[in-house]
């Protein structure tokens, strides 16, 4: 009997098979609205200018393409570990590794996890990120939800979140996203990230955030106060940041996962475990795109033209969910869809059903995922109109 043949069916990724969709849709006033990648005014997802610089010149100057550390390149995780945790980074107790993008940086946290705890369970947000529950089954890990999302407010249920976080195990692992929580654009407080560091504390879990939007939300500092707040308040932290949004740089696979340990020789021992965990998937990370980042940051011009860029792209997507809510008031005469207004990074989630959203595909070209999750920066001024009269009318 063949192998291949005892294979089950996989489901298909929800958003990498709607991105399928919208690519065969052949009608010309489409819009997509699904995947999470940045796009401007024209609908382009450019490469930033810096990142360009950047390129030009590692072309030019770049004399080996001989392998890194196994851990990734060094100047790589540390120009990360400064951008993520700023003041808060402690090289003390502080273990690095560059990863295959945020995924990777996920993938190898819960390798990592069920290497030291196999019968810890994993506590992912309801809802979150699609992808998150199969990668959590695939590392043979299993998996709780924690309430997070009142829909019908559009805003975070706190209080249920707190309820469903008092049941968390001692060295069960909880998943937070950092800032730009997707899929519902809806984030915590800094008073409420302190409350949620006290009760993990207080269960002895293990914190894994993920940041994937870092400077999409608030900007760099105020999107990565929540994750310094947790790195400063728990004794153990897994932190996984992705460099696809914020440096544009999605298919170079940039990405590093900080761990913080309680001390030194743990750190060191943490730091031997994840660099084991690389050589085991893949042997070295790639490096094209980290050196990229690491030229940005390390050079000071890059580095601020690429902040201006990337504070130009945020200041789009907020103004972009003002001028839909603004719309969607005129146009259902109520402020329901105010939130939207409010959210922070590249999604909200409208709260429709899934007729209706098949619906806004099939009458209008417009792509939402099924979840209602909708891609802010797919929008564009010129489209916007047309958006919010098919929202309203669709009855969402
Ligand atoms: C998304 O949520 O759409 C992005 O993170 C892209 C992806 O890989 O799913």
């Amino acid at each position: 009997m063949s192998l291949f043949t005892r294979l089950s069916e996989q489901p298909k990724d929800r958003i990498i098979a709607l991105m399928q969709a919208f690519h065969d849709d052949p009608r010309p006033h489409k819009v997509d609205l699904g995947v999470g990648v940045y796009r401007d005014a024209q609908g382009q997802t450019p490469v930033m200018r810096a990142v360009k610089a950047a390129e030009r010149r590692l072309w030019e100057e770049q004399a080996t393409k001989g392998y890194t550390d196994l851990a990734g390149d060094a100047g790589f995780r540390d120009v990360m570990a400064g951008l993520v945790l700023g003041k808060a980074r402690d090289a003390h107790r502080m273990a690095t590794l560059a990863t295959v993008g945020g995924t990777g940086a996920i993938r190898i946290a819960l390798e990592l996890l069920r290497s030291a705890a196999p019968q810890a369970k994993v506590w992912l947000s309801d809802p979150t990120w699609p992808n998150h529950p199969p990668i959590v089954r695939q590392a043979g890990l299993a998996q709780a939800s924690y309430r997070y999302f009142d829909e019908a407010a559009g805003a975070v249920d706190f209080d249920a979140m707190m309820n469903d976080l008092g049941r968390v195990g001692a060295g069960d692992m909880v998943l937070l996203h950092g800032c730009c929580h997707n899929p519902t654009g809806a984030n915590l407080t800094l008073p409420q990230w302190q409350e949620v560091a006290g009760l993990l504390n207080e269960r002895g879990a293990l914190p894994l955030i993920d940041i994937a939007y870092q400077g999409f939300g608030d900007g760099l500092d105020a999107d990565a106060a929540p994750t310094r707040l947790i790195a400063q308040n728990c004794p153990e932290v897994l932190i996984a940041a992705s460099c696809s949004k914020n440096f544009g740089v999605y298919r170079d696979r940039a990405g590093v996962l900080l761990a913080l340990a309680g001390d030194a020789p743990t750190a060191a021992r943490t730091q031997g475990n994840l660099t084991a965990l690389n050589r085991l998937a893949y042997s070295f990370p790639p490096d094209h795109g980290a050196r990229l980042v690491t030229m940005v940051l390390d050079d000071p011009a890059l580095r601020s033209d690429w902040q201006d860029e990337l504070e130009g792209m945020r200041r789009r997507m907020l103004s972009l969910r003002e001028q839909l809510a603004t719309e969607l008031r005129a146009r259902t005469g109520s402020d329901r869809f105010g939130f939207l207004a409010q959210h922070r990074g590249m999604f909200s989630c409208l709260g429709a059903t899934h007729d209706q959203i098949d619906r806004l595909r099939e009458h209008h070209g417009i792509y939402i995922l099924g979840d209602g999750r909708m891609n802010i920066a797919g929008l564009r001024a010129d489209t916007i109109p047309m958006i919010a009269s098919a929202i309203a009318e669709s009855g969402i």
